[in-house]
């Protein structure tokens, strides 16, 4: 055999030998007493050969001798590695694949980490947040005193220990500029939850995404500025927004973002109720009353909040008819959206 043509077909058993004993087989093979590189030299004429040609064809035999040493100790620390793994888990590594389909995310989460991608790239932490909260932080601490009419409107489940289940992702404001501290610039995501008749467009879970950017000189320019980077990146497109006013308790002046309709292009359809816009984002410049529960003084520093409903967001994105296939944990319906994002 040239040489050539026993190094591919060493190449070749090596890679089909998976245990210590089969590489062990294929060294005797090649490098045994009788194998192939060996017996190459025993049955070499070197009469026939000129000085010039014995020097070439040892130079050559020396070269085949350390690339089968080379890949035959890399095959059997790889096969030994393998041996390891198996001993330590129990599993086998080398057995081929069930071709089991893998699971995939839930929209919601697909969503939650489009999100997080694009606001990471803006500059944003990502900041965990508890779905369980002090009656504070849910409520007072974002404006909404004990006696405000916006309490009823956000009725929620309450704990034997006097917290509650949160009603939205504001919750998290006030409690993450006190650990952050200002500047900052924080979107929080999760669950929240309200004590909802359920239909067709309410659930008593819910998913929002929280946006909170806290520093000198903020305007509604920078608002609309990251709102619009947002909504570009999710559907792929430049949009149109428009700014409503709004009411709520913890930002001045508070708006509803709207997104003019990407179905009908804001000539008015069924998916924009013939307005030609879509309400989007509840939005806002953070209330010097809420900057001052955090302990960050209003005449320095200014802010915006923003809420995305991800659970809105996700249906009108994968174009879901009803809020309750969300949380029904049928699998028929998870297995339709992509696995990855
Ligand atoms: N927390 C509000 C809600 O759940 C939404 C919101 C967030 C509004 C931030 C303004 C600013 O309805």
């Amino acid at each position: 055999m040239k040489m050539l043509k026993i190094k591919e077909q060493l190449t070749v058993d090596l890679s089909a030998a998976k245990t210590l004993e089969e590489v062990e087989q294929v060294r005797v093979r090649y490098l045994g007493r009788k194998g192939v590189i060996t017996t190459l030299a025993k049955n070499t004429d070197f009469r026939t050969l000129s000085a010039e040609e014995k020097r070439s064809f040892g130079t050559k035999l020396n070269e085949l001798k350390n690339f089968a040493e080379e890949a035959l100790a890399e095959a059997k620390e790889k096969a030994a590695a393998v041996k390891h793994a198996q001993k330590a888990t129990g599993l086998d590594l080398t057995l081929p694949g069930t071709g089991k389909k893998l699971g995939n995310l839930h929209p919601i989460s697909l969503i939650q980490l489009e999100l997080e991608n694009i606001f990471q790239g803006m500059g944003f932490t990502v900041v965990p947040s508890p779905e369980c909260e002090l009656e504070f932080y849910n409520f007072d601490a974002v404006n909404i005193p004990a006696d405000h009419p916006a309490r009823e409107m956000q009725d929620t489940f309450w704990l034997k220990n006097g917290m509650l289940m949160r009603t939205h992702t504001s919750a998290n404001q006030v409690r993450t500029m006190e650990r952050l501290g200002v500047p900052l610039r924080a979107i929080f995501p999760g669950r929240c939850f309200r004590n909802e008749a359920v239909d067709p467009s309410h659930e008593n879970t819910f998913y929002q995404c929280e946006g909170l950017v806290v520093d000198k000189d903020i305007s509604v320019a920078n608002l609309i500025a990251v709102m619009k980077t947002l909504l570009g990146e999710i559907f792929h497109r430049e949009v149109t927004v428009r700014l409503r006013p709004g009411f709520f308790p913890f930002v001045e002046p508070g708006f509803e973002l709207d997104l003019q309709c990407l179905i009908c292009g804001g000539k008015g359809c069924s998916t924009c109720h013939g307005t030609g816009w879509i309400e989007l984002i509840p939005c806002g410049l953070v209330h010097p009353r809420v900057l001052e529960y955090a302990g960050v003084d209003p005449k320095e520093y200014s802010g915006f909040a923003f809420g995305v409903g991800l659970t809105r967001l996700a249906m009108m994105k994968y174009g879901i008819p009803d809020i309750r296939l969300l949380n029904a944990g049928d699998i028929r319906f998870n297995e339709q959206f992509p696995a990855m994002v």
